[in-house]
């Protein structure tokens, strides 16, 4: 299998010598299902804003797909084949429709109308938004909003899935078959990535996991293993707890 994200030895730091990554390094293979958990503030977001080049590593290197990140002019090109769900909806959908947000991915894959309108259509019924294509997206509930968001991801095929806490706000059902949806992709072969405190999906759901913590991974390995593991479970809780 290939490597198709490869961060090698990358430091990163908003602020001089405050350093939120540090020296992590790690690769994803195609066709990989991984979730990445860490308590708040660990870096499990600035990880993947380095993977679609929004920030650059002080040192070392992100390369995606063959491709250095931290090139302006391949910049286009891996947004084009990976699906970045940010945490935040707000930061992710704009337009004045639902329909519009989630046409934008495709449109700008340069596909036809019919074959916009048919992605955005199915993408919608997805999610369950299927009637709120002329709704504003601003004006919706904050798991709509994600669902939305969402539907802007599958209407793309990505290659590559970077999924930042997909199932939060998302009710239960939603979310369970958010993922069931996902691990579909992911048997077609799209890579994802799921950065996630709902580490009773991730322990289900992924087949590999790594854990953060202050900028470094202290795990990487089977998700079921991790949570085996007293200095796993100090930091991102134990996900049988509840049952
Ligand atoms: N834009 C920014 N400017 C300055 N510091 C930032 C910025 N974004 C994040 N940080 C800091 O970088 C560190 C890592 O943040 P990051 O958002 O990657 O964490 P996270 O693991 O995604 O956390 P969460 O679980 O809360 O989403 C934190 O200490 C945070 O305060
Ligand atoms: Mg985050």
């Amino acid at each position: 299998m290939r490597n198709v994200i490869t961060y090698d030895g990358v430091d990163f730091a908003y602020h001089k010598d405050e350093y939120v990554l540090k020296k992590v390094a790690f690769s994803v293979e195609q066709g990989e299902k991984l979730a990445i958990m860490g308590p708040n503030g660990a870096g499990k977001t600035t990880l993947f804003k380095l993977a679609v080049g929004l920030i650059k590593p002080l040192s070392g290197k992100v390369s995606v797909l063959g491709i250095d990140v931290t090139k302006k002019e391949n910049l286009k090109k891996i947004r084009q084949k990976v699906g970045y769900l940010f945490q935040n909806p707000d930061d992710q959908i704009f337009a004045t429709t639902v329909w519009e947000d989630v046409a934008f991915g495709p449109r700008n894959l340069g596909l036809n109308e019919e074959e916009v309108r048919e992605a955005v259509e199915a993408a919608l019924k997805e999610v369950l938004m299927e009637n709120y294509g002329k709704n504003s997206p601003f004006h919706l509930s904050e798991g709509q909003k994600k669902r939305v968001a969402i539907a802007g991801l599958l209407a793309m095929e990505p290659e590559i899935l970077l999924l930042d806490e997909p199932t939060s706000d998302l009710d239960i059902p939603t979310a369970k078959t958010f993922l069931e949806k996902i691990s579909e992709l992911n048997r077609k072969g799209v890579t994802v990535l799921m950065a996630t405190h709902h580490i009773f999906f991730a322990k289900k759901w992924a087949q590999e996991c790594i854990v953060l913590n202050n900028g470094s991974i202290i795990y990487q390995g089977d998700s079921k293993e991790a949570f085996k593991k007293e200095e796993v479970v100090k930091v991102i809780g134990d996900p049988d707890y509840f049952l």
